[in-house]
């Protein structure tokens, strides 16, 4: 952790106020998510690659339970009886609808007196002196937390059956791309980071990184794309697959991405228990690591590195530094980027042009989590914090990295150095993707 210099009483005052600000942020939405349904939506499996949405809510506040009620505030446990079964690492979600759960009204009640605690801790903690409270970061790790089980909870909803229960205004409509393409030159960009304060063990530290030239897409690749390589054959030409890809599309006999379906000669998606003809300029969703590998096969591309994605969307070439984000250090506005479930889906192509990096890579940001062709490695002179079951158990060739948040990503965990990673099979995460390429000859002059 980096260190920053002493908070004055008026830093700490408005630290403590940002905290409070995210953590009733989080909890808001966990609310709205979890009341949209009835007990028996609660505590059913709706798929067996997720929770019951009762075992999230009570996971999130024994996490927060553990971290900041028992290790910042150093209180008595709350319900320490209940630490084993809300141990991700314990129980497979397949296995979670088994176990002796807090029941709906239970979970509601432990949250909010975990919440009610944390808020007097907040109030009595000095944010400085040790890495864990360091800039408040074990409040900010906790708020990202139970963010990302927001997504999960709302790719529950997306899984689940039955009569639509979430509403939301439409995204904004899409504009012209300046251009469909950017080359970004080579050289050195900075990746990761050793000062952002909530960031996680997997984005630090700062490292220098020598890129080649590439050429990336302004946009992701939309539905009426995706559908044009569906409509040439692509799942069912080994030419475009991995061996691994190939496997997986027969085993699984995929012919299109999930919640896809064709009615009369034309694609209907479902968004969130609502069927609808395809959205043909927002990107696509809901498909796995390799089947944007073979749409970028098809295209003649391929998907960037992530050290590409990151330069694409950090580098300023003007200064030669790294920005926090796309549009530069400021955090992220409606104006900038679909984020926060704001909008129940992604936006179209060209929708967020004030997004834009300062390249002209466009959407990076928000809408859709990018998958990227890197598998998940710890960058050079990683060291697990808090805990190694943070990241450093999950490193190595089974995960690929996805970045850049989706539309039910929540700003708090989202960054221009965030990672996130799956296996390359997933299909219900809220997962599109962009292509690049190696520039040609004459464009490099
Ligand atoms: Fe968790």
């Amino acid at each position: 952790m980096t260190t920053t210099p002493d908070l004055t009483g008026m830093e700490q005052e408005r630290l403590r106020a940002h905290v409070a600000e995210v953590l009733t942020r989080a909890r808001s939405r966990s609310t709205a998510l979890t009341d949209a349904v009835d007990d028996d939506d609660l505590t059913r499996q709706h798929s067996r690659l997720m929770s019951p949405l009762v075992w999230d809510l009570a996971h999130i506040g024994n996490q927060e339970e553990l971290w900041l009620v028992r290790d910042v505030g150093g209180r008595d446990p709350v319900r320490q009886d209940i630490d084993e079964l809300y141990d991700a690492f314990k129980h497979a979600r397949v296995d979670r609808p088994a176990l002796p759960l807090l029941g709906p009204a239970e979970a509601r009640g432990y949250v909010n007196e975990v919440r009610d605690k944390v808020l007097d801790v907040l109030d009595h903690a000095v944010l400085e002196g040790r890495p864990l409270v360091e800039g408040a970061f074990a409040f900010g790790m906790i708020a990202q937390h139970e963010q990302q089980h927001d997504e999960t909870m709302l790719a529950t909803h997306q899984l689940r059956a039955g009569a639509p229960v979430l509403d939301a205004p439409a995204p904004p409509r899409g504009r012209r791309l300046p251009a469909a393409e950017v080359l970004v030159p080579a050289g050195p960009f900075t990746m990761g980071t050793s000062t952002e304060p909530w960031a996680l063990d997997n984005e630090r530290p700062a490292h220098q990184v020598q890129v080649d030239a590439f050429v990336i897409d302004v946009a992701a690749v939309t539905n009426a794309d995706y559908a044009a390589f569906i409509d040439a054959g692509g799942y069912d030409d080994p030419r475009w697959w991995s061996v691994p890809g190939w496997a997986h599309r027969q085993d699984t006999g995929i012919t299109a991405p999930r919640f896809w379906t064709r009615i009369d000669g034309a694609w209907w998606h479902r968004q969130f228990g609502v069927p609808q003809p395809l959205a043909l300029h927002q990107p696509v969703v809901h498909v796995s690591f390799h089947e944007a590998a073979a749409y970028a096969a098809w295209a003649g591309k391929r998907l960037p590195t992530e050290a590409e994605w990151e330069k694409a969307a950090r580098h300023d070439p003007a200064t030669g530094r790294s920005r926090r984000y796309p549009w530069g250090d400021e955090d992220p506005g409606p104006q900038h980027a679909n984020l926060g479930q704001r909008h129940l889906a992604p936006a179209e192509a060209g929708a967020y042009p004030a997004g834009a990096s300062p390249l002209g890579v466009q959407q990076l940001i928000g809408d859709v989590w990018e998958w990227t062709s890197s598998d998940f490695h710890p960058y050079p002179g990683f060291a697990p914090f808090p805990y190694d079951e943070y990241s450093l158990v999950f490193f190595g060739a089974d995960y690929k990295v996805l970045r850049g948040g989706s539309f039910g990503t929540d700003a708090v965990a989202c960054r221009g150095t965030f990672r996130n990673w799956d296996y390359p099979i997933r299909r219900q995460i809220f997962a599109g993707f962009r292509c690049a390429r190696d520039p040609r000859a004459e464009e490099l002059g």
